[in-house]
């Protein structure tokens, strides 16, 4: 993820410096190009040599070099740097960037910086629980830079306590996380979903069903919970597992999910009814099972509660609900007249008498059906692939 990416690392005095070198290696193992600034009392703890070695490049102490006469320009390394990486900051540096105190070329380089920056900090515990300390970190974090806090553990000092600087990979997971963050599509949107089939018991040992295997629900989650959003599974009986992430309320019959969904319905922004949902139910539950007798059994039904169509009568218009279609005949029509039935802001066509799609399958062939008529074929592929086309075209609404 930090690949090709241009990284300046600031370097201050303190003895987590000796760690930024660790951190100089990560960094260009994960395919960054590095360039260091260190401060004058960074020197004391660690050398230019060892990090020019490490990057591979010209490490800068200085806005001037007095050897070579040479000025080096802090608003073009500013330019430079897709991020910028303050690891550690001491309370000194801290300060002066709260300020804007630019008495040296890593404080005018900040000042200058267009990209995001990180900032590391190291201290002694007190030192860093100080209000002084706290109030600069607040102020900073208002300015938009992310703070990595620092950890807690034995300190140079041999107190323990907060002011340990982050270790080197936590340091670039917390980048990564927050890089990752910015590109997700649903941060903050809760989603819930239906999936897998319902069982619809007649006596202990039998019930009416339908075919199910909850793949496209799951792989439906699994795209929202990667692209941010917190999400609901409310899943009748499947074999597989829920994507890490993701909550998972099981039930078995319709009524159960009815309730489930009635109970989590007005948290949620975006409702996706993934279930093949059992449309009757046996009249009667029979406590023991039921003797076969006669040549003929006479089973009575009675229908399950519409949870969708429900849904699409008390939904608000800020909530967006999918549906899915399951048609054999009629395709388009039948799935635009449900469209209409329940509500939907969209709705998913599978053609159930077609060869590798629908209900057990791996794959799926559909057509995606916006409420303004627009309608999307997406060829026969994996239904994860699905999953994140219907994520897309769902952004597409919202967008
Ligand atoms: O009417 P039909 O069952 O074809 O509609 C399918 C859509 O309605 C699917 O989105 C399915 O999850 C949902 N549904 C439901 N409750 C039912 C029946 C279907 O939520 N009882």
């Amino acid at each position: 993820m930090l690949q090709n990416k241009k990284i300046l690392l600031g370097v201050t005095g303190g003895i987590a410096a000796y760690k930024s070198l660790s951190l100089v290696r990560l960094l260009v193992k994960n395919g960054c190009e590095v360039k260091v600034i260190l401060t004058q009392a960074a020197q004391s703890f660690v050398t230019p040599l060892s990090f020019s070695t490490l990057s591979k490049n010209l490490v800068l102490t200085d806005n001037f070099n007095s050897k070579t006469g040479e000025w080096h320009n802090h608003v073009e390394l500013g330019n430079w740097a897709d991020l910028m990486l303050i690891a550690p900051a001491s309370a000194n540096t801290l300060a002066k960037m709260a300020l804007g105190i630019s008495d040296n070329l890593l404080i005018t380089t900040y000042l200058s910086a267009k990209c995001p920056v990180f900032i590391a900090p190291a201290m002694d515990l007190d030192m860093y629980a100080h209000p002084t300390t706290q109030e600069n970190l607040s102020k900073l974090a208002k300015h938009g830079n992310q703070i990595i806090p620092a950890t807690e553990g034995e300190l140079a000092s041999g107190l323990w306590g907060q002011g340990r600087m982050a270790e080197p990979e936590d340091i670039i997971t917390f980048i990564e996380n927050t890089n990752r963050k910015k590109t997700q599509k649903f941060v903050g949107k809760k989603v819930l979903i239906t999936a897998g089939p319902t069982q619809e018991p007649l006596d202990p040992v039998r019930y009416i069903t339908n075919y199910s295997s909850g793949k496209m629900a799951y792989s439906i989650a699994d795209v929202f919970s990667k692209e941010g959003a917190e999400v609901m599974l409310i899943s009748g009986p499947v074999q597989i597992s829920p994507p890490s992430q993701t909550k998972l309320i099981s039930i078995i019959t319709a009524k159960e999910m009815y309730e489930k969904v009635i109970q989590h319905f007005h948290s949620a922004d975006i409702i996706v009814c993934a279930a093949a949902v059992s449309d009757y139910r046996p009249e009667v539950y029979v406590d023991n099972k039921i003797k076969k007798t006669d040549s003929f059994f006479k089973l009575n039904l009675v229908k399950n509660p519409d949870i969708a169509k429900e849904l699409g009568q008390i939904k608000e218009d800020d909530q967006i609900l999918v549906g899915f279609a399951l048609e054999t005949e009629n395709y388009l029509e039948n799935a635009k007249k449900k469209l209409l039935e329940k509500n939907f802001d969209l709705i998913v066509l599978n053609k159930g008498n077609q060869a590798n799609v629908g209900m057990m399958s791996d794959t799926n062939e559909v057509d995606l059906i916006f409420k303004n008529g627009k309608t999307i074929n997406i060829g026969l592929k994996d239904k994860k692939l699905i999953a994140q086309d219907l994520v897309d075209s769902i952004f597409d609404i919202i967008k």
